[in-house]
């Protein structure tokens, strides 16, 4: 595996190591994604593999603007404006998927629908743009652990299971995309992400909230695992422990390692921060992370989330 910065020679690398059906893990704004051709079944399959993921799990389409998006499914009127608002940006649309569509049957797990969305990041847009394709990318993680935020992450998480990581700093939000499937009559809300829901509802009304049938397979209660335990709402950490802060740290013993993932209580900062200081308080090697209540408000109900499929036994 290689990491590389992200000049035009790297990306005209990775377009051609995509057309070869190869691996890239790329920079977005939200995660690292894990790259393959979208049209190319034996590059997804190897997708598949790499992430040990399991095939019933869909994967997102990546495209560089709405038109290209138009060729891979069937626009409504709710999915034209949730696009305008919100993309290039963390927004995911499930639509119906269009007919000739190039995204390949495993890479949709056979579904009749497609998420689609559009990265708000330079790297990836430039990628895309060069490869002149639909990527379908997940995280680039080993299935059911943390989300890569960094380029570093990706090759810790992955190693040689890679072909090539492009560089691209720090993932500026830090959480998936928000998950919304428009392809019944009722909206529904299928994963929280870097797009507060309130947001969206502003905009197309109120969203289902996606019940227990998994629709979503990545959904499955226990997801971004570290290895240590987590204790949610914990106002302080026990010896043994970790304690994982938001806004002000208390008062905690010398030998405890401690973060706050927002000194400010800024709950952007602290989706930033999630997996990256999850990952760095995993590394002391505790048998827990304590974790500080986190507000539902906003980007805060992705958070809380992200951090109940941590804590869920497995
Ligand atoms: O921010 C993101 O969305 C990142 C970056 C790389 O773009 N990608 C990402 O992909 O989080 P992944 O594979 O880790 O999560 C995709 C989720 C899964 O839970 C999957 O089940 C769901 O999207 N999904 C994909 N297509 C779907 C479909 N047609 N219907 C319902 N759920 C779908
Ligand atoms: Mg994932």
């Amino acid at each position: 595996m290689t990491v590389a910065k992200p000049s035009s020679r790297t990306l005209a690398r990775a377009a051609a190591l995509l057309a070869r059906g190869r691996l890239v893990a790329f920079p977005t704004e939200t995660v690292y994604g894990l790259g393959a051709a979208a049209d190319d079944a034996r590059a997804v399959l190897a997708l598949y593999a790499a992430k040990g993921r399991p095939r019933f799990n869909p994967l997102i389409a990546h495209v560089a603007d709405v038109a290209a998006a138009r060729r891979l499914v069937r626009f409504d009127a709710r999915a034209e404006i949730l696009a305008k608002a919100f993309w290039p940006g963390p927004l995911t649309l499930v639509l119906p998927r269009a007919a000739g569509g190039a995204v390949c049957a495993l890479a949709r797990a056979n579904l009749d629908t497609l998420g689609v969305r559009v990265p708000d990041h330079a790297v990836a847009l430039a990628l895309l743009r060069r490869f002149g394709r639909a990527i379908v990318a997940p995280s680039a993680n080993r299935s059911g652990r943390l989300s890569p935020t960094t380029a570093q992450a990706v090759q810790f998480g992955l190693g040689a299971r890679v072909d090539l990581v492009v560089e691209g700093g720090p993932c500026r939000v830090g959480l998936e995309s928000t998950i919304v499937d428009l392809s019944t009559a009722q909206a529904t809300l299928l994963r929280e992400g870097g797009i507060a829901h309130a947001a969206i509802e502003a905009l197309i009304g109120k969203l289902a909230q996606s019940g227990s049938a998994i629709k979503a397979p990545g959904m499955l209660a226990s997801h971004y695992a570290p290895r240590a335990r987590l204790r949610l709402d914990a106002k302080d950490a026990r010896s043994g422990e970790a304690y994982l802060g938001f806004g002000a740290l208390p008062k905690l013993a010398n030998d405890i390692p401690a973060l706050s993932l927002s000194p400010t209580r800024d709950l952007a900062q602290a989706a930033h921060n999630l997996f990256g200081y999850l990952q760095t308080l995993d590394r002391a090697h505790v048998q827990c992370i304590a974790v500080a209540p986190i507000p539902a408000t906003g980007l805060g109900a992705a958070i809380r989330d992200r951090l109940a499929r941590a804590a869920a036994p497995r």
